[in-house]
């Protein structure tokens, strides 16, 4: 059955031409976009993920291609139609099409995509294992807390990770600190059993896995820092892992190709993972 997609007003395979030459996410990455994921039909978290979208369109001053409830709408159809049991739906909002001018359009109408796709959780054997991930520097911009389309240093530093044989790539800050992944958030697990992250700001975007992963160490009793942590404390930790919507909570066992703790996933990062499992409705899916 082809993919179904929503492209301003039309639901389309997804294979048809759809979108406008100068519509200027195309021309510029001017636009927002956010993942969702959707266990049995059902999406989880949505209500954060609107939240951070319209914040996101917020701080570009792009408006809100319709309201709310008309979104929420158009992601129920979409899912409906691509009957998919465990999705990914991916939402793009960008300024609107007009002739190319780096100003901003008078009247622009933004453009609003909307897709499902099957979702990519991790493997078995990565979950089990746990993954490498390698450093590399922070190419990005100073507004990573806006989830923009604009994501060629992401597609650069993930590329090169895989090319070394890495699932993800950890971005450094010039200051030889870990930012974050290039499409997920970064924590690691001191010797004493506390989770270090870096804080909310300009250099990370808010995962809303991460605001579930606080919850749960919160109510797992496991201690959390927000603060930056260096390439050198990351490869001496006892554990380390890594949040996002579609990765989850992902064991991180090598680093630079330096084994973390034992070279396990590490026991707090599996009873997060288990709760974290358990919240969103996966236990029985992975
Ligand atoms: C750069 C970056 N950081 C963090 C995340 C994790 O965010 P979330 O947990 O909302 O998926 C993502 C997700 O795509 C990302 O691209």
């Amino acid at each position: 059955m082809a993919r179904i997609a929503y492209v301003n007003g039309r639901y389309l395979p997804i294979g048809r031409p759809a979108v406008a030459i100068e519509d200027r996410g195309y021309q510029f990455a001017d636009g927002v976009y956010e993942v969702i994921k959707c266990v049995f039909g059902q999406p989880r978290d949505l209500e954060r993920h609107l939240d951070r979208l319209e914040r996101s369109l917020r701080e570009l001053r792009i408006a809100m291609p319709m309201s709310r409830a008309a979104l929420r709408r158009v992601i129920a159809e979409t899912l409906r139609r691509n009957a998919i049991r465990h999705a990914i739906v991916y939402i793009q909002v960008s300024r609107g099409t007009a002739p190319r001018n780096h100003l901003f359009p008078k009247n622009a109408v933004p453009s609003l995509v909307v897709t499902v796709r099957r979702a990519p959780f991790p493997k078995p054997a990565e979950i089990e294992d746990g993954v490498d991930v390698v450093t590399l520097p922070d190419q990005r911009w100073k507004r990573c807390d806006i989830k923009s389309i604009s994501l060629l240093p992401n597609v650069l530093a993930k590329q090169q990770a895989a090319e070394q044989g890495a699932r993800e790539a950890w971005l450094v800050d010039a200051d030889g600190r870990v930012t974050e992944g290039s499409s997920a958030n970064a924590y690691i697990v001191d010797q004493s059993g506390t989770i270090i992250t870096r804080p909310l700001g300009g250099e990370i975007l808010g995962g809303i896995t991460r605001q579930n992963l606080f919850a749960a160490a919160k109510a797992a009793g496991v201690p959390i820092v927000e603060r930056a942590f260096t390439v050198a404390e990351a490869r001496a930790a006892r554990e380390a892992f890594l949040t996002s919507t579609s990765s989850l909570v992902l064991p991180v066992t090598r680093i630079d190709g330096q084994s973390i703790g034992n070279g396990k996933p590490g026991s707090i990062t599996c009873r997060l993972l288990d709760a974290y499992l358990q919240a969103q409705g996966l236990a029985a899916v992975i």
